[in-house]
């Protein structure tokens, strides 16, 4: 309001044909009264608020739905993100190569009415086993309004993400454990003290991968979901060249603060990636007898 009356002030010698101004409470007041007596386009154009002020731009860029510019740091602009990050996982991630949004750089949203909210985030990526910034990416997260929980729909584009060759350490990762003598095995994941032993760096990895898939497909508009834990993974016999695992994964919905519990089989090799083959929600409760869960599950 303050800046619509500056700007009306400021046109008044214009309109009225005095040239003094004067700045106090009566002088506004009759400016604003005065202009409001001079009909039509002008007046209109000068009330214009920030909003609508937006509203107009964007229009001229995208003849879509208005953009709402978020702020980078609050939840909305970092949910989405963070689903990004698990679509950009599951599609790209290995048991060497792990992805979380370091920082978001732009986000805005428009609603499209009876379809849902979309979001356009920039963001810089950190791969985890090097701690490198990697590249900057780009995306797109619609999440529709349905009456079931579907997965958001994302597309994600990425600089020089997908530069990053770690297929030596997945080969080598790959044949290590095809000749172990005993199918690998662990639990928790990381153990009390926050510890992950070396040799459970690459499950670790991989049971967040796979997590990722669970965590985009479980994902709308108000969670915000982390693999919290992994509470055992064990090597299972595969008749074919891919490595399967089963897992019990504890995700974490930093929103509600709600812990809970997947079963997953995640099969993976380096050419074909990981696949989520295998996914069920456990009921609440299951984890907490641990002795009574040592039946397979
Ligand atoms: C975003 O929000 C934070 C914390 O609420 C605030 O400090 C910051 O100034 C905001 N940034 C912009 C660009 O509004
Ligand atoms: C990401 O973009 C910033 C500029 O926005 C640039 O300085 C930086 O080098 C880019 N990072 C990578 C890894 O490409
Ligand atoms: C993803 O890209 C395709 C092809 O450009 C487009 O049809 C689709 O609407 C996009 N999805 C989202 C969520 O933006
Ligand atoms: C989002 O998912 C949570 C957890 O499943 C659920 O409680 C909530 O109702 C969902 N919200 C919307 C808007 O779908």
């Amino acid at each position: 309001m303050r800046w619509t009356l500056w700007i009306v002030l400021g046109l008044f010698p214009l309109v009225d044909g005095h040239p003094t101004l004067k700045t106090d409470q009566n002088s506004l007041e009759t400016a604003d009264a005065a202009l409001n007596h001079q009909n039509g386009s002008l007046n209109s154009v000068l009330h214009l608020d920030d909003t609508e002020k937006a509203a107009l731009e964007t229009t001229r860029d995208d003849p879509a739905f208005p953009m709402k510019e978020l702020n980078t740091s609050h939840y909305p602009a970092t949910r989405a993100a963070k689903v990004a990050q698990h679509y950009l996982n599951y599609h790209h991630g290995s048991p060497s190569k792990w992805f979380m949004v370091h920082a978001v750089k732009k986000a805005s949203s428009e609603d499209i009415p009876e379809v849902g909210k979309k979001y356009h985030i920039q963001f810089s990526v950190q791969e985890q086993a090097t701690k490198e910034i990697v590249g900057n990416c780009t995306a797109e997260i619609l999440f529709r309004q349905t009456e079931v929980q579907s997965a958001p729909e994302v597309n994600c584009t990425c600089d020089d993400l997908l530069k990053i060759k770690t297929s030596d350490a997945d080969h080598a990762l790959y044949h290590h454990i095809k000749h172990q003598p005993e199918p690998m095995a662990g639990m928790d994941i990381p153990d009390s003290q926050g510890n992950i032993p070396k040799e459970m760096e690459p499950l670790w990895y991989l049971g967040g991968i796979g997590a990722s898939f669970i965590m985009w497909q479980q994902s709308n508009e108000s969670t915000l979901y982390n693999m919290a834990h992994v509470h055992s993974v064990k090597q299972l016999n595969s008749e074919n060249d891919l490595l399967a695992f089963e897992y019990v994964v504890l995700l974490h919905d930093m929103v509600s603060q709600e812990i809970i519990h997947w079963h997953m089989q995640v099969a993976w090799n380096p050419t074909q990636g990981v696949k989520v083959t295998q996914c069920h929600l456990l009921p609440k409760g299951t984890m907490k007898q641990p002795s009574a869960e040592k039946h397979k599950i």
